[in-house]
């Protein structure tokens, strides 16, 4: 079995309740990313001001899972510094993120998969990446509307259906 560490970014909190079920679930530890400077994380969008030591050392884990969102088809400015400043102490990565684009505009102006070529580009050693689109966990009526989907959170309550499936396989894939 390898030996695991989740490491996640989250504004809103979606990005941080999927962290604590990957973790839970891969009984590994978690930490969280801390931008340096303390300002409303959206005017980091570009900036990249570093972020604090973490606690973990990295080097002792076979794979890093790395949790994060999203924002305006960016690898987001916290999410970038981590890979940047440990990089090299990462022996596999896995990216999960919960995004607002679907899969089937993932390819699209602000898709994930973009981003998920941004790490690519980052990051030479083994990787997998893995969206999990919140819309999943929305009427399909409101998957569309952008301020609906900016709005809507991860929670026990909505991680049903076809979220709960593709999260099972997920673990399974990387278990
Ligand atoms: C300002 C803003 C911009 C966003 N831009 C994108 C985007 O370009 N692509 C995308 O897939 N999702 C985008 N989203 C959706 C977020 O990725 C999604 O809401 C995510 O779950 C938030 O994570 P958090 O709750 O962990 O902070 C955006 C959300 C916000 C608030």
């Amino acid at each position: 079995m390898k030996k695991d560490i989740v490491i996640f970014y989250s504004n809103t909190g979606s990005n941080e309740y999927l962290a604590g079920k990957i973790s839970k679930n891969l009984n590994c530890p978690m930490e969280a990313i801390h931008p340096k400077v303390d300002i409303h994380p959206f005017l980091l969008f570009g900036i990249n001001f570093g972020i604090r030591q973490l606690n973990s050392d990295l080097k002792s884990f076979d794979r890093v899972i790395l949790v994060g969102p999203v924002w305006m088809g960016k690898f987001v400015a916290p999410l970038k510094s981590f890979l940047k400043k440990y990089k090299s102490d990462i022996n596999e990565l896995v990216f999960v993120t919960c995004c607002g684009s679907t899969y089937e505009n993932s390819r699209k102006k602000f898709g994930h998969e973009l981003v998920f070529d941004k790490v690519k580009a980052l990051y030479e050693g083994p990787l997998t990446c893995q969206a999990f689109p919140i819309t999943m966990v929305m009427p399909e009526e409101k998957r569309e509307d952008g301020e609906a989907v900016m709005k809507t959170r991860l929670s026990d309550a909505n991680f049903t259906g076809e979220i709960a499936q593709r999260y099972k396989k997920f673990i399974e894939s990387i278990s």
